[in-house]
C-alpha cells in the first residue's frame, strides 16, 4: 500500500487535529490526543537516507521528535551503530507500537520511547535531532533548536525547512527532500584578532551559521561561515579556519589556510 507523504496533507487547509481524528479512526477520535502533525511514516529508504546525512555513529545520541512507530530511533541504534536513542510521541497508541518494534528488533537497552508533547521535553543532549513535522511545527522548535541544542548538533528534517535558516545540506531521495542542519555556535559580538604581530578591533554580525564581520583597516570586512564551534572566514582573499572554545577562536590546520592568528572576546 503506498503511504500518503506528510506533505500531501500539509497542504490542505483543514485544521491538523481534524486529520488526526480521520486517521486514527473513529473509536479514538472521541478522545485524540491534539496532535500538531497526522501520523504519517517516513519512508525506510529516506530514513536510511537521513541518518547517512547526519553521519550518525557510535558516539550519537539521537532524538526523533513525533516518533511514529519508531523507525528512526531504532534504525539509529540497528543500522548506524548510535549508542542510543530516543522517540517522543504525543500518541500513547503510537508509543505503545514503537515500544513494541523494540522489543522485535532487540534494541530495548537503547531505544527508548516517551509519551509527551515534544514541546515539553528536554532536548538538549541530543547529538542528532530528527523531525517529520511540518513547517509551523518546526518554525515553533527554531529557537529551542538553536538556544538549547549544542553547537555541532546535526538537526535533519524530511520534507519540512526552517524558514529562512537555510540548510547546510539538503537532498533529494525518492522525490521526498531531506534537509541538514549543524547548530551553529554563538559568536556575534566584539572580538580582538591578532595576525601577523598586530591586534586589529573586530565586529561580528551572525544570521545563522552565517557570519559577517568589520575589521579595522580592512574596508572589505570579513565573510564566514560556522560549522558547529568551527569558523570559517575569507579576510583580504585568505581563508582562516578556526575553532570556538569558550571566549577564544583558535588557529585549526586546514588546507590553504591561514596559521598563527588568534581571536578573543573583547
Ligand atoms: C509525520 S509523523 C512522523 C513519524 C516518524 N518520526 C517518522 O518519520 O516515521 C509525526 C508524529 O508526530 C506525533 N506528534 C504530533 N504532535 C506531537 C506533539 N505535540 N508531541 C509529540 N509528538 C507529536 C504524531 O503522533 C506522529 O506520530
Amino acid at each position: 500500500m503506498s503511504v500518503p507523504s506528510l506533505r500531501s496533507f500539509a497542504s490542505l487547509t483543514l485544521p491538523v487535529g481534524l486529520l488526526a481524528g480521520l486517521l486514527i479512526g473513529p473509536a479514538q477520535a472521541q478522545q485524540p490526543p491534539r496532535l500538531d502533525v497526522p501520523y504519517v511514516p517516513t519512508p525506510e529508504p529516506v530514513v536510511a537516507h537521513m541518518l547517512k546525512l547526519a553521519e550518525v555513529g557510535p558516539d550519537d545520541y539521537l532524538i526523533d521528535l513525533g516518533s511514529g512507530d519508531g523507525r528512526i530511533a531504532i534504525s539509529a541504534v540497528q543500522d548506524h551503530g548510535a549508542k542510543a536513542a530516543l522517540g517522543i510521541d504525543l500518541d500513547p497508541e503510537r508509543v505503545r507500537e514503537a515500544r513494541g518494534n523494540a522489543e522485535r528488533e532487540g534494541v530495548t537497552d537503547k531505544v527508548t520511547f516517551e509519551q509527551g508533547d515534544l514541546f515539553q521535553k528536554d532536548i538538549s543532549e541530543a547529538d542528532v535531532l530528527t523531525m517529520y513535522l511540518l513547517s509551523t511545527v518546526n518554525m515553533r522548535l527554531r529557537p529551542v533548536i538553536l538556544d538549547t541544542l549544542k553547537p555541532g548538533t546535526r538537526v535533519v528534517s524530511h520534507a519540512f525547512s526552517l524558514g529562512d535558516w537555510k540548510p547546510d545540506q539538503s537532498d533529494v531521495i525518492n522525490g521526498s527532500s531531506v534537509f541538514l542542519w549543524i547548530v551553529p555556535a554563538k559568536v556575534a559580538g566584539q572580538w580582538t584578532l591578532e595576525l601577523d604581530g598586530k591586534r586589529y578591533q573586530v565586529e561580528l554580525d551572525q544570521r545563522f551559521q552565517r557570519v559577517t564581520g568589520t575589521v579595522e583597516g580592512h574596508p572589505a570586512g570579513l565573510r564566514g561561515q560556522l560549522k558547529g564551534n568551527e569558523l570559517h572566514f575569507t579576510l583580504d582573499d585568505r581563508l582562516y579556519v578556526g575553532q570556538l572554545n569558550g571566549d577564544r577562536i583558535e588557529a585549526v590546520p586546514a588546507e590553504g589556510a591561514q596559521q598563527g592568528w588568534v581571536a578573543y572576546r573583547s
